[in-house]
């Protein structure tokens, strides 16, 4: 039977992943099936059990499941404990292993694909939802200076400061709070990518050389990166190498076999405008 993999969420059918995938199969001469899968809404457990039935390896989770991935884990890894939410499984026996690799290909894509390093830099990330959760611990690895969280509502900025104190040291708080501060890389974590809303951030937020990272992918210039752009930053970047980072990240954890990240994300690329 041959190893089958497969991306599931709801709705799937805008997933790249089984195109990455399949690059990466292909690259690394690996033998494998990795298609889309659609889950009901209420019945993301059933189909995890039927697709392992079916000689299913290993999924990749996306919205809305990555909770409920979490849920279901017998062996949550470190990475999924500390985001509290999963984006990549691997059946072995009767475990199921789970993993968060999110915030390691965003690490990844910053310091390896756009050449920024992180160590001893200030870093801001706006938001304080799931996407931020994945990335503090990945980000505070590479030992910046701050770590500063803003979101809308400050509350839920504090809380991530309560929830990560034992591990990292984070500035939270509102957007006006950032009034005077500058940082070295800006990242978006908000879901305003999608919504084409704009955060109200202070002018002088991006410091001279910053870089402006908007997690979401595929959507051209976002508010957040016009807004940067016109604070005349010149490192600008969407979430297309964070996507494919994690996914090779994935493919490494259950093939043992480390694809190129490279031709896939220049295949991926759309051009910032
Ligand atoms: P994800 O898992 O993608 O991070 P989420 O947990 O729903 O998604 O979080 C969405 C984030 O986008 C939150 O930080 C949210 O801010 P609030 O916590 O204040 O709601 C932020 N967000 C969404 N729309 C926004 C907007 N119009 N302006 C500012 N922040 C916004």
């Amino acid at each position: 039977m041959i190893d089958r993999y497969a991306v599931i969420g709801h709705p799937i059918s805008h997933s790249k992943s089984p195109l990455i995938h399949g690059l990466f199969a292909q690259a690394t001469g690996q033998t494998l099936e990795y298609t889309a899968l659609e889950a009901p809404l209420d019945g993301f457990k059933a189909t995890v059990e039927s697709f392992r039935a079916q000689g299913g390896r290993g999924l990749n989770v996306t919205l809305p499941f990555k909770l409920q991935a979490f849920e279901i884990a017998t062996d949550p890894m470190a990475s999924a404990r500390l985001a509290g939410a999963v984006n990549a499984l691997k059946f072995e026996g009767d475990r199921i292993l789970a993993q968060n690799f999110d915030g390691l290909g965003l690490v990844n894509d910053i310091q390896r694909n756009l050449g920024v390093s992180l160590a001893g830099k200030r870093v801001l990330i706006c938001g304080a939802g799931g996407a931020t959760r994945g990335a503090i611990v990945p980000l505070a690895e590479q030992k910046p200076a701050v770590i500063a969280i803003a979101n809308r509502s400050a509350d839920k900025a504090h809380g991530l400061k309560a929830d990560f104190s034992a591990l990292v040291a984070l500035q939270t708080g509102g957007y006006e709070d950032l009034a005077g501060e500058s940082f070295d890389v800006v990242l978006n974590a908000t879901s305003t990518g999608l919504s084409q809303a704009a955060l109200p951030l202070p002018t002088g937020v991006f410091a001279p050389g910053a870089l402006a990272y908007e997690l979401v992918y595929g959507k051209g210039l976002t508010p957040f990166l016009k807004q940067a752009q016109a604070a005349g930053v010149i490192r600008i970047a969407d979430g297309v190498g964070m996507l494919v980072e994690q996914a090779a990240e994935a493919f490494e954890w259950w093939r043992g076999v480390r694809p190129d990240t490279q031709p896939v994300i220049a295949r991926l690329t759309v051009p910032l405008v």
